[in-house]
């Protein structure tokens, strides 16, 4: 690579730490409706940077929810494009009195840099805006034709995202997809991502009576919907861990020999991961290791329950509702749709005629899983290991990001998935933060990636 692009990367570490903070400091929770305009602000502050530093064709793009940030740099006909896809939005802060800085402002404590996206995904994000800026300040141009899908609605199902995509097909058109949107295995461990998990989510709603009922004077005569609940619920998986959904596990692919004695051979210690936790002792399906369980094996998880008194004190009250946030995590080569059908028959067959019963299906997608042998994956290798100085692990993860199958299969295109966040990143809970040597390593890594997939894609 030109030194210059990497003395550039070097010499301007620190204004690239503020620059990434006044990103942070827009709250573009996509979630919540109060903050739409943060997000649009958040999507206009994206683009102006993207402008600034030489990406050409910016544009905020409408969508029927929060608006997406396309650009594009074509300067070098011929050669391969790269399409890079990442989030600007951010999930809620809640709970916030559990955060030791504000989340929207920014804060650095032992070179790491706490904040409501720092990982997912505006870090990872900005980390690419900076090794285009260090390519296209020093050089004048990128090593690849270069296009830019930054979203605003990951972090609520990205209703929008697909639609988008299929009617910007020829827009959206590239060689290979690359994404930064997941941790690394390990800290110190850089780590390239060939699998995700998919997901299904339902909300249950169980209606019992018109109103709550006097537990003494009605106690014993109907069905307590909570009651109902938990036994719908904790039937849900068996004492081997398994889910009991009849046909469930039709379809997952098993896994073979080899990828068992590979997870096994990755430096995981479980008795370490259960302390990290702060679990009195792990417990999954039977037979299956954790990493085998996070990567390769589906479960069903409740996400949230609600109903009934929680209050200080003592209420007799049977409640006239509940209700419960339930998602499956899926696996190779399960359906969503045939797991959402089967989940639906399932719940009306056991859930008794006592209660009503409604199901409201809500986001999800397929799982992804690519061949590590791919050039491009190859690429990304190489690249990261020039940007850290050390071979990468190649890892599954556990979290979906379910557009990367709908490239796979819309656009047919590879996807490298370059992650620099930390298994203790706190994504999604409070205290989020991603680690500035990572942030800066990973800037030199996709300038490095750039270069490399010029070769290959
Ligand atoms: N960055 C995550 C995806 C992720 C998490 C990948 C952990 C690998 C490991 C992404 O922002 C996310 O949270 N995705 C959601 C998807 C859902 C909203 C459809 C998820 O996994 O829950
Ligand atoms: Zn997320």
């Amino acid at each position: 690579m030109d030194p210059k692009v990497i003395n550039f990367i070097e010499q301007n570490k620190d204004r690239f730490v503020e620059e990434l903070k006044s990103f942070l400091r827009i709250p573009s929770v996509s979630t919540d409706p109060q903050h739409k305009r943060d997000v649009r602000k958040c999507a206009e502050y994206a683009a102006s940077e993207l402008k600034r530093i030489g990406m050409q064709h910016v544009q905020v793009c409408e969508t029927a929810g929060h608006p997406i940030v396309y650009a594009a740099w074509l300067g070098t006909p011929g050669r391969p494009t790269a399409l890079l896809y990442g989030h600007y939005d951010v999930q809620p802060i809640d709970p916030i009195e559990l955060w030791h800085s504000p989340p929207f402002e920014p804060e650095i404590r032992n070179g790491e840099i706490y904040a409501r996206g720092a990982a997912d995904d505006k870090g990872q994000v900005f980390m690419h805006f900076k090794s285009l800026e260090a390519h296209l300040r020093n050089t004048g141009k990128l090593p690849v034709n270069f296009k830019i899908l930054i979203e605003g609605e990951e972090e609520c199902g990205s209703p929008n995202l697909d639609q988008f995509i299929r009617e910007h097909r020829e827009m959206l058109q590239a060689d290979v997809v690359v994404i930064s949107d997941t941790p690394m295995f390990a800290r110190g461990v850089p780590s390239i991502c060939y699998g995700l998990r998919g997901l299904v989510y339902f909300q249950i709603d169980l209606v019992g009576t018109s109103s709550d009922l006097h537990s003494g004077s009605f106690g014993g005569t109907v069905a307590n919907p909570a009651f109902v609940l938990c036994r719908l619920l904790g039937n849900m998986k068996n004492e081997e861990g398994r889910v009991t959904i009849p046909g469930f596990y039709d379809d997952v692919r098993p896994l073979t020999e080899r990828e068992r004695r590979e997870y096994a051979s990755l430096p995981f210690d479980a008795e370490r991961y259960r302390k990290e936790l702060g679990a009195p002792q792990l417990w999954g399906e039977m037979g299956y290791s954790p990493l085998e369980q996070i990567w390769a094996r589906p479960t069903f998880e409740i996400n949230g329950i609600l109903g009934g008194f929680t209050g200080e004190g003592a209420k007799t009250v049977i409640p006239a509702k509940t209700m419960a946030k339930v998602s499956m995590r899926l696996v190779p080569d399960q359906d969503p749709d045939k797991i959402a059908r089967l989940f639906e028959d399932h719940v009306r067959k056991v859930c008794p005629p006592s209660v009503e019963l409604r199901i409201t299906r809500m986001h999800g997608g397929k799982a992804w899983l690519a061949p590590i042998d791919h050039p491009a994956m190859k690429a990304a290798g190489r690249a990261y290991e020039k940007g850290f100085g050390k071979k990468p692990v190649f890892v599954r993860e556990g979290g979906s990001i379910p557009v990367v199958s709908t490239f796979t299969e819309l656009l047919n295109v590879p996807c490298v998935l370059i992650g620099i966040g930390l298994p203790d990143e706190n994504a999604h809970a409070p205290n989020e933060k991603l680690d500035l040597g990572n942030f800066h390593g990973g800037i030199l890594s996709t300038a490095y990636l750039y270069e490399e997939l010029a070769n290959v894609a």
